[in-house]
């Protein structure tokens, strides 16, 4: 296929994935859900989803993605014609993921100006409410907020510049010079933070194993919840990432270094975030539980406030972690638009440039809901059906489908050929029956809770609006891209031995 690029090195490979998994999630996800999943013992399920899921499919995406070559909708439809539909299931997932997720870089960078302004120690609420103008509810738009279209333009031009810039110039480029700025500003944190007074408490928090924790099934869901969204599997972006790989790559040391590097991060994170959130609990001598909020309210509101609270330096401080919010953002994001344009340049043979544009300009008019008023609340919606159901079920079907109905064995000696270290029969075992049974049971559960009880606070409109609204809209365009006639109808697909 012309027109397609390749990573210049493996390094640079290296660098793109695990830019693309470490992310806003490693920073104010994994904290908070090991913190409310039975603290230290939580790292236990964990550590065996990473095993049993995370591994064995970043092996299988490194492996399909370097074999067949393709985003995943022609890569799928390469193993066998009738799988490209869940090509396009997970492309569409990731151009969901793609637009809140640069909602959220914006308000992550755009709040380092608005606390300046503030001075640190501000109300925090007033983030959500003077600055995003939230609503009560998602369908109550409530208007455009002004202050955030510049911070919005600004952060679509530099992912629109490296996008257009191609892989190796732009992607790979932007992960080099990222990934080792954020390293410095998550040390500064974590030196700061564990230095503290009072960090001892909160890293209790987040590491005293609760083991009556491990007894409890959403423990384990919940395990399983994160790994795939931590490790960007499961919606496109490594099938698409390693499919600008040299087919002679070790993938297994791949797979391993990827998931080291991200897990190790996401450790790290939790001992700079707790450490703070530890002293700040203590300076208003309340326990640890109390000030610890939830997800992005961590991120934007009880941060900054134990930021605040800082004895010096505040400002310095505050910079470093919205700058990593920020650097951790923006390589993400990257990953997730590019696991959309090689969806459309590979299968409609369009120039990079303008698959980009095909991609970007609708990606653009859509993200303009999230800096209405409702903007928060439909992010909400958005994030629980895309992660819990869209996730669950693309993962779901591609263990399925590669484990059923196409032969694992032929990938596994395809990893293996090049690779140092050899997976054993273990790695088929874990998808074929551990990852299907595990996350087979957390799509049942969620999609059970969330059509007997809805969401959250949130009206039923809103729930059916923007939760199973999203996720017809996503099985509606991927039937319609998977029916479009491809321009070479896959003409190199013969050619593949398989
Ligand atoms: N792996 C990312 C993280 O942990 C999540 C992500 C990556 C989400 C790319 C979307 C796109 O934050
Ligand atoms: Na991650």
């Amino acid at each position: 296929m012309k027109d397609r690029d390749q990573w210049n090195s493996k390094v640079g490979f290296l660098l793109a994935a695990i830019g693309s998994a470490v992310g806003l999630g490693n920073i104010w996800r994994f904290p908070y859900v090991a913190a409310t999943n039975g603290g230290g013992a939580f790292l236990l399920p964990y550590f065996f989803a990473i095993i049993t899921a995370g591994i064995p499919i970043l092996i299988l995406e490194y492996t399909m993605g370097k074999t067949f070559r393709g985003g995943a909708p022609v890569t799928w439809a390469r193993m066998n014609r009738r799988f490209e539909w869940l090509g396009w299931f997970q492309v569409m997932i990731a151009f969901i993921i793609a637009v809140y997720y640069f909602a959220i870089v914006v308000w992550v960078v755009s709040y380092i100006g608005f606390s300046f302004t503030q001075a640190w120690g501000a109300d925090p609420s007033s983030f959500f409410v003077e600055y995003l103008g939230l609503t009560d509810s998602a369908l109550n738009l409530g208007g455009i907020q002004t202050s955030l279209i510049i911070p919005f333009v600004i952060i679509w031009a530099i992912a629109a510049f490296i996008m257009y810039k191609g892989v190796s110039k732009g992607i790979e480029k932007a992960c080099k010079i990222c990934l080792p700025i954020l390293f410095v500003l998550m040390l500064v944190l974590v030196i700061r933070g564990v230095t503290l007074p009072g960090a001892v408490d909160g890293l209790e928090y987040m590491f005293k194993p609760d083991w009556n924790a491990l007894k409890d099934p959403s423990v384990w869901v919940a395990a399983y919840g994160q790994i795939f969204f931590s490790l960007s599997i499961a919606f496109a972006i490594m099938l698409a990432y390693s499919s600008y790989l040299p087919k002679k790559t070790d993938v297994v040391n791949s797979a391993f270094i990827t998931a080291t590097a991200n897990h190790g991060f996401e450790l790290f994170a939790g001992i700079g975030v707790f450490s703070i959130m530890g002293y700040m609990a203590m300076m208003q001598g309340v326990p640890v539980s109390e000030v610890a909020g939830a997800g992005i309210g961590l991120a934007f509101m009880t941060f900054p406030t134990a930021i605040s609270a800082l004895p010096a330096l505040n400002a310095l401080f505050g910079i470093c972690f919205f700058g990593a919010l920020f650097t951790a953002g923006i390589t993400s994001l990257i990953s997730i638009l590019q696991a959309v344009v090689s969806g459309f340049h590979d299968k409609f043979e369009m120039s990079h440039k303008k698959a980009v544009t095909v991609v970007m300009v609708p990606a653009f008019l859509l993200s303009f809901l999230f800096i209405t008023g409702a903007g928060m609340n439909i992010l909400d919606i958005v994030d629980a059906f895309i992660n819990n159901i869209g996730i669950a079920s693309a993962g779901v079907i591609e263990v399925i489908l590669v484990t059923r109905f196409f032969n694992p064995e032929k990938l596994r000696q395809e990893a293996n050929e090049f690779s140092n270290f050899s997976i054993g029969r273990w790695w088929v075992f874990s998808l074929r029956i551990v990852t299907t049974v595990v996350l087979g049971i957390m799509l049942f559960l969620n999609t059970k809770d969330y059509l007997y009880n809805g969401y959250g606070e949130y009206a039923s409109a809103d729930v059916n609006v923007f939760g199973w609204g999203t996720i017809l809209f996503v099985i509606v365009i991927a039937d319609a891209l998977t029916t479009m006639k491809g321009k070479d109808g896959y003409r190199d697909l013969d050619k593949i031995a398989y």
